[in-house]
């Protein structure tokens, strides 16, 4: 009988297994349940695979005592993640497995789990997508009935998450505006943790919806068990760890419910979004490193095409666009080896034209005043220089002077009987976007912007205002509090549109920097721009933050002016090309301003970037000392796939005279293999003593290389800051 069960579990291994025992496994992980059929959904055991005899013994000896997705109103004194009235008043719910399926996706498997409530025509169907070629499972609801009237649901998280208690560290984000992605890692603790957004359109300026769980104590980049969630939603979310008296943490994660109750219809289907699971037993890097591979594979548009280097025109100009400065910087751009130019806020507007924030969103035409060429002047001119050409646009917003306002008052969120609270520049208002005529309109900003101008290259779509304003034109009186849902179903439903038509346009999510940087929005965006605070230091605290849940080809990383626009802080451009080189490299500054030879050491950065960027853009990451740890240095690398190339970063936080900084170990390499190693944007006099030299990776990753605090440079260009990229490749 034994192995007759094992022979089953080979032939069909990675999901099911029988009727009660329902094993979800990824290459290296495995989430096991139990679901007898008419007996309840039970979570049994989620981390590293497990094999044929353990899953076997589990199903005999684990007793799980724990709902997989715990419902709200019997014996139930905890946290649900389901809790509804019924059409009749009912607060209950008590859920029984009907069946289980499983499909067959590319490169997936969907185990879907049916459950129905013991007496009322409710729904709930667990849907678990394992990936079959990365570590990543992802889970949702899929809540309907069939009762007479509307069912009221009170809360509705996607996926529930038991984590055993024992030491066990938190590791999430946190931050503001211009400071996004800022680390906090945190011992969980008895009580309720909360992770939430309620911003309506951005939700990552502050708290993130990613975490990562340390099972092994204090968190380590590189060793211990980890599992990592991304609640993959562009709207409110809400993040719960009940840490009970029982023995675990009680992980919960959703749509925020504040203020958004939502009256589900008879026969309508409630999705919710995706929670997506990951494991390692290699530290915080490794949970990274699944992250991202996901990312590119199958949650980031063109996750796996390589972007291209540009010139983005806002801390260059501002509003002060005009052919002439617009021509310049892609002159310059393109004499330094970049390969785009985009043109950010101020170019359109005609009754109302944008030289300020206070006017003209909504009005999508060009200002022939400021570029009387028109766009198609300066695709011509972009393709003379040899580069592309991008725009930017903030399609979600209006101002109160603009024409589209004075033609459509009713299509902006606003409340009944309220005057309107207004955001930027004192005239901002948000589009309606859960009516369908705004959505068409939206979509019809990108469709004629690429019908009349198809070599647009590249869109950088900005959403500069919260939702201030609870109220819609559209929706009824009823569904008031379906807003926020609403809003990113319609936001979601034109990104897919605009996919569907232009899957190959690269468009950058800006929310006022690092607002929507989130895995909602990610498949529709092939970047997100990390903040607007470019300052090269303050960037390495956001940028390793966000490398927790995000890979660098989605990370817009820009080189700006010193000193910088926003810290006024002096950094030299060694210093911010070597930051602005760990992501994908832009560059977002007057190059009119810069000296010949600052020019050309960014034509020798970009030109090397080129050589390392399938590296950075593709690899694997390896955080290897942290900025949150104050030990005057960080530093992460990035190895490639086949671990034959790699590039290690170095960046001094702070500089002291004889400090002693630690000599940082490498990781990632194979220990067998032979490295050359070769420094880049080398300022110095003379070539680092081990400049061409070749080491073993075991060697590199027991030792590391002892890197100089000073660069060796003229004393009239000595300062407080330096930095060390190095290239790795292998000769043997
Ligand atoms: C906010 C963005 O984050 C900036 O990069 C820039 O595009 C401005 N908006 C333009 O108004």
């Amino acid at each position: 009988m034994r192995n007759l069960f094992l022979l089953i579990c080979l032939c069909c291994f990675s999901c099911y297994l029988s009727a009660r025992s329902i094993l979800i496994s990824t290459p290296k992980t495995s989430l096991l349940l139990s679901a007898p059929v008419d007996g309840e959904l039970k979570f049994v055991y989620y981390g590293a695979k497990l094999s044929e005899v353990d899953v076997h013994t589990m199903g005999e000896t684990e007793k799980s005592k724990l709902l997989a997705y715990p419902v709200y109103g019997l014996n139930c004194p905890s946290e649900a993640a389901l809790a509804v009235k019924h059409s009749d008043g009912n607060m209950t719910l008590q859920l029984k497995v009907v069946k289980v399926d499983v499909l067959q996706q590319n490169k997936a498997e969907l185990t879907t789990i049916l459950l129905k409530d013991k007496v009322y025509p409710f729904y709930v169907k667990m849907c678990y997508k394992a990936y079959q070629d990365v570590d990543m499972i992802e889970i949702w609801s899929e809540i309907s009935h069939q009762e007479k009237n509307a069912v009221v649901l009170n809360q509705f998280a996607s996926a529930y998450l038991p984590v055993r208690r024992g030491n066990v560290w938190l590791s999430h984000l946190y931050g503001a505006w211009a400071n996004e992605g800022r680390l906090v890692q945190e011992p969980l603790e008895p009580g309720m943790k909360v992770i939430k957004n309620k911003d309506g359109v951005r939700n990552s300026h502050t708290a993130h919806a990613e975490v990562m769980f340390s099972l092994d104590g204090q968190p380590q980049e590189n060793a211990g068990r980890v599992i990592g969630a991304a609640l993959c939603y562009s709207g409110n979310y809400k993040l719960r760890i009940d840490t009970d008296e029982s023995d675990y943490h009680h992980f919960y994660a959703g749509i925020n419910e504040d203020n958004s109750i939502y009256s589900l219809k008879k026969n309508e289907l409630f999705r919710t979004p995706e929670l997506a699971l990951t494991y390692s037993d290699e530290g915080l890097s490794g949970t990274s490193r699944n992250f991202h591979r996901w990312a590119r594979l199958h949650k980031l548009a063109n996750g796996t095409k390589l972007r291209k280097i540009l010139l983005n025109s806002w801390e260059g100009v501002y509003f002060g666009i005009n052919e002439e400065r617009m021509n310049q910087m892609m002159t310059d751009i393109a004499s330094m080896g970049g390969e785009l130019f985009v043109m950010d806020d101020g170019w359109f507007g005609d009754k109302y034209p944008r030289r300020t924030d206070k006017t003209s969103l909504g009005d999508w035409v060009v200002d022939k005043r400021k570029l009387p060429s028109g766009i198609e002047g300066l695709i011509d001119a972009a393709h003379q220089r040899g580069i592309k050409f991008g725009i930017w646009i903030e399609p979600e917003m209006a101002n109160t002077r603009s024409e589209l306002y004075e033609k459509h008052p009713d299509w902006v969120l606003k409340a009944p009987e309220r005057e309107l609270v207004l955001g930027r520049g004192g005239t901002q208002v948000v589009l309606d976007l859960t009516n369908p005529e705004v959505q068409d309109f939206i979509f019809h900003i990108v469709d004629n912007l690429m019908a009349k101008h198809p070599d647009i290259n590249y869109i950088k779509w900005d959403a500069n205002m919260s939702i201030m304003n609870h109220g819609s034109n559209y929706l009824n009186k009823e569904e008031q509090s379906d807003l926020y849902i609403a809003y990113h179903r319609g936001f979601e439903s034109i990104c897919q549109r605009i996919r569907l038509k232009y899957p190959d346009l690269t468009i950058q999510a800006c929310a006022q920097g690092g607002g929507r940087a989130n895995y909602g929005v990610l498949p529709y965006f092939d970047e997100f721009w990390v903040s607007d605070n470019t300052d090269a230091l303050q960037r390495i605290y956001m940028q390793w933050g966000t490398s927790y849940f995000f890979p660098a080809i989605a990370m817009a990383s820009h080189i700006s002016a010193a000193p910088n626009h926003q810290t006024f802080r002096t950094i030299p451009l060694k210093y911010r090309i070597d930051v602005a080189m760990s992501g994908r490299l832009g560059m977002e500054i007057q190059p009119k301003d810069m000296t010949d030879e600052e020019k050309e050491l960014c034509r020798k950065a970009i030109a090397e970037y080129k050589e390392i960027r399938p590296v950075v853009q593709l690899g694997d990451i390896y955080r290897l000392v942290s900025p949150y740890d104050k030990l005057g240095v960080a530093s992460l690398m990035y190895t490639s796939p086949e671990k034959d190339k790699a590039v290690f970063y170095w960046w001094k936080l702070e500089h002291f005279y004889n400090q002693h900084l630690p000599r940082v170990k490498m990781a990632g390499l194979a220990p067998n293999a032979e490295y050359r190693i070769c420094e880049l944007n080398r300022i110095d006099k003379q070539p680092l003593d081990f400049e061409g030299k070749i080491f073993s990776g075991a060697y590199l990753m027991a030792n590391g290389l002892e890197l100089p605090a000073n660069h060796l440079v003229d004393r009239n260009k000595k300062n407080d800051y330096s930095s060390r990229v190095l290239y790795l490749e292998k000769v043997k």
